[in-house]
């Protein structure tokens, strides 16, 4: 071959000659050609004592540091879980009056759950990871997969429900989604964080078997099936030692026995000793509440456990080095997976995807719970009026609840959205009661004057055709909201009077109930039609107007039983040493049986049950199609039911499949969730659901042998549409 240019030849030469050259330049660590553990490796013996003490605290309210001399970059977080809080000041929880840090907000993770759709909390997560690329963070604090213990716990609108299998595999998919992103997600509160009520210092003691079987099984699906890259430690003790820093939890189950690699980062505020911290497994440190974060002083971080003090004793000798050297390997790990991945894309913020997702969750996750008569759908031009009453019609919701408050775009509150589809002027509203301002952490009286709010709503209900009631809970101190539990099962503000008033003078009323929690209901027999519609977040108006007028069908299930009255619930059964404690320790009494596990296994028929809601089409259920009758332990059972839409509208049925041990040697729940699947039919159609079980997902946890047992039994399958309304049994026999 003859060259044109001679130079061009030399050229080439000189490029490769200079990239091999300089390509032995590039520390291994900085080279993503290399396998993860090789980089953390030639990292590590490279940092100094310093450099290794500083990335193990915060170095800001929601950051923790890189090595800039090494070119290692820091890591940043968020609240987490509904979408990326706005930005808050280096050194405190006030807001830093960003202008371009407005979010979508995602439905609550209640809302998702009560979706029944995985694929929905892949959308979720990977939308949210999006948001978070667009901000710069590294690690979104979310999801929280505490279980729901009782109606009570303020923060119940974070998690997902009652059931350890729902849970799982809605958080599973979520985190898969956020990580694509390579962002990483953070499952908290590990673990027993279910209440709110003196959170920081309550000392939970349960049995092996509720740890094992209720409370941990999420935690560890995250880990295991969703391989999530870090975990948020819990403020409250369990067995006598802080969630943070505890030996059992921490050392012992979650890096031990489920072999997690991320990094366990301690909740705001949760670290309380230093040498617990340092040996028990806990990764970052963040938001100890040190004086110096309240100045803007030299070494406002400094003060934490695991800063300058730890610092100084390894430098004497009297803790180890290598003691933090694997906490460092975490960090490094976690760094090189997120904000030094360079495959990570820029992200993209309130994006038309991202809304229209949001609305789509809303859609599917919002609960018929009751409708006579057809009340629901209100189609378009059957009433000339719709009366609007009660203020979650009109109040953001996406303000208050604590640290997963966002700072939204757009909210299109339930009023806007009815105003929309139904047009301005078919629309009337007066408030019934107000609640004042949304607040966190604090009472503050309501504004409004609650006798004239209700006397105006009393006077507009006379002459309307239909009214639609707007109320629930909200995101103030004591109602939904972090911090603090509430105090009573009733609708707060008087809500139950004003509805009865208003159905003393007209009968034609909807409640559209907005909470993250289960509400007594004295009124439910007087009332056509009830709908659960969690937070919905930005898109609120719009899925809500959309379920109601009939555009979309209701296909949401609930995510956790709704008791009649609060004695009815398991841990509230057994009085205050059960719930909330005695301020030092609490007992979990009601041991495995927990939501409907209780219900059905104490014979205690709930208001609505555990996986319930209607839809404006019906289904029917075929025979249960089963090849084999037998199994071994190790064998899946494979199921087909063919279900059908016999009504006249298009929608979405949760088929839930449900397993009974005919004898157990052990107490057992009378029947657990081991299997669920959304279907779509159009109107008219069948299709077959199919789903695999393993026969291992029937064991329950021996506290002697301290393993998982499936016993030699014959097992019942039920088929149901929810926990209460079995449509049809199948049994098989394990040997
Ligand atoms: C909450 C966490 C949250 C953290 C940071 C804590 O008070 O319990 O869930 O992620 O604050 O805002």
């Amino acid at each position: 071959m003859k060259l044109k240019n001679p130079h061009v030849f030399l050229i080439v030469i000189y490029c490769l000659l200079y990239r091999t050259v300089c390509a032995q330049h590039i520390p291994i660590y900085l080279d993503e050609n290399f396998p993860l553990e090789s980089r953390v490796e030639d990292a590590l013996p490279k940092m100094t004592l310093e450099e290794k003490v500083a990335m193990i605290h915060a170095q800001a309210m929601f950051s923790s540091a890189g090595v800039p001399r090494l070119g290692i970059h820091e890591l940043w977080m968020t609240d987490g879980p509904h979408g990326i809080r706005a930005e808050l000041n280096w050194n405190n929880f006030d807001y830093a009056k960003w202008t371009n840090d407005e979010c979508t907000a995602f439905p609550a993770l209640t809302c998702l759950a009560a979706t029944f759709n995985p694929e929905l909390a892949y959308q979720y997560g990977k939308a949210i990871g999006e948001e978070a690329l667009y901000r710069k963070k590294d690690v979104v604090l979310g999801p929280g997969v505490n279980i729901y213990r009782t109606p009570l716990n303020g923060r119940n609108f974070e998690y997902m429900g009652e059931d350890p299998f729902l849970t799982s595999k809605m958080a599973v998919s979520y985190i898969q989604g956020v990580q694509l992103n390579g962002v990483a997600a953070c499952v908290k509160h590990y673990a027993l964080n279910n209440q709110e009520q003196w959170r920081q210092h309550i000392n939970v003691e349960l049995s092996d078997r509720a740890l094992h079987e209720i409370y941990l099984p999420a935690f560890k699906a995250c880990v295991l099936e969703g391989n999530v890259w870090s975990v948020m430690g819990s403020y409250n003790k369990i067995r006598g030692q802080y969630g943070c820093h505890n030996n059992l939890l921490i050392n012992e189950i979650l890096k031990k026995y489920w072999n997690f690699d991320g990094v366990v980062i301690s909740d705001w505020g949760g670290v309380h000793d230093a040498n617990e911290a340092v040996y028990n497994g806990l990764d970052i440190e963040m938001g100890t509440w040190t004086d110096g974060l309240k100045s803007n002083g030299k070494s406002t971080f400094d003060n934490y456990y695991m800063a300058a003090t730890l610092f100084d004793k390894i430098k004497k000798g009297e803790i180890p080095e290598s003691a933090i050297d694997n906490k460092v390997r975490r960090i490094l790990r976690l760094i090189f997976r997120t904000s030094m991945n360079s495959q990570r894309k820029f992200g993209s913020l309130v994006s038309e995807e991202h809304i229209n997702i949001a609305r789509k969750i809303g859609e599917e996750g919002i609960v018929l719970l009751k409708n006579d008569k057809d009340f629901f759908p209100v189609e378009k031009g059957k009433y000339k009026k719709i009366l609007v009453i009660g203020e979650n019609a009109t109040k953001p919701l996406t303000l208050g609840g604590g640290s997963s408050e966002l700072k939204v775009k757009e909210e299109i509150s339930p009023l806007d959205g009815l105003k929309k589809k139904y047009g301005e002027e078919n629309i009337d509203y007066t408030m019934g009661y107000g609640s004042g301002p949304s607040v966190y952490a604090k009472e503050v009286a309501s504004p409004y004057n609650a006798d004239s709010l209700h006397r105006k709503a009393l006077q507009m209900a006379k002459d309307v055709e239909i009214i639609l009631f707007i109320g629930g809970l909200n995101k103030n101190h004591h109602q939904d909201c972090e911090a603090g539990d509430r105090l009573s099962y009733d609708l707060p503000f008087e809500q139950n009077k004003l509805i009865s008033d208003i159905l003393r003078i007209n009968k034609n009323v909807g409640i559209v109930l907005i909470s993250g929690n289960a509400v007594a209901m004295p009124w439910i027999k007087e009332v056509p039609a009830v709908m659960q519609a969690w937070y919905l977040g930005s898109e609120s108006g719009t899925a809500l107007a959309n379920i109601i007028s009939g555009d979309t069908n209701p296909s949401g299930k609930l995510p956790f039983s709704f008791p009649v009255k609060l004695k009815d619930n398991g841990a509230l059964f057994f009085g205050e040493s059960s719930y909330p404690g005695d301020n030092v320790n609490q007992y979990y009494k009601e041991d495995i049986l927990v939501g409907y596990r209780w219900y059905d296994t104490k014979k205690i028929k709930p208001l609505f049950a555990f996986g319930y809601g209607l839809s404006y089409t019906k289904f029917e259920y075929g025979k249960i199609d089963i090849v084999k009758k037998n199994f071994s332990k190790d064998e899946t059972i494979e199921l087909k039911i063919p279900i059908s839409n016999i009504g006249e509208r298009d929608g979405a049925e949760t088929v839930q499949f449900y397993v009974t041990q005919s004898k157990p040697s052990v107490l057992r729940p009378e029947k657990e969730l081991k299997a669920f699947k959304k279907i779509f039919l159009k109107t008219g159609e069948t299709k077959y659901i199919e789903v695999v079980i393993p026969v291992s997902s029937f064991a329950f946890y021996d506290e002697q042998k301290q393993s998982w047992i499936v016993e030699e039994d014959k097992y019942i399958i039920h088929c149901a549409s929810s926990a209460n309304d079995i449509k049809n049994s199948v049994s098989i026999f394990v040997k």
